[in-house]
């Protein structure tokens, strides 16, 4: 078994706000990520595969294949765009975690046609902060 990973990147707009709290305890809670006429951040995202070596290729999946499919099902779907209003399927808050969940069941299905398995995708929101989601 072999891990291979390929970086992508988008820009997004988004605002964390639960609806059903005062503004204040919004604010206090989400702080700069609450505010009420959005913000952006540049998004690093990280998909990492697993799977066998195929004798014929040396490869566990074609990169650029799956460089096409994240563009296609997740940078293209996601790149300048309001998180919370603009994304068809993101139904939640886009926390990076959520964020991190909607990109794995973008990607999961397709990546085992193509014949490995999605491992892991790990989202950077700023420097310092990342998720890392394996699907459970
Ligand atoms: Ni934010």
């Amino acid at each position: 078994m072999i891990y291979i990973t390929r970086k992508e990147h988008f820009n997004a707009a988004h605002k964390l706000f639960n609806p059903n709290w005062s503004e204040e305890k919004n604010a206090t809670i989400f702080g700069k990520c609450a505010n009420k006429n959005w913000h952006g951040h540049n998004y690093d995202l990280y998909v990492t595969v697993k799977g066998e070596i195929n004798p014929d290729t040396g490869f566990v999946i074609n990169l650029k294949d799956l460089g096409d499919l994240i563009r296609t099902d997740v940078t293209e779907v996601l790149d300048h765009k309001n998180l919370n209003i603009d994304v068809e399927g993101m139904n939640i808050m886009p926390s990076t975690e959520n964020v991190a969940i909607f990109i794995w069941n973008k990607l999961a299905a397709k990546i085992s046609i193509m014949g490995g398995t999605l491992h892991g995708i790990k989202l950077y929101e700023t420097e310092n902060n990342y998720v890392e989601y394996f699907g459970e």
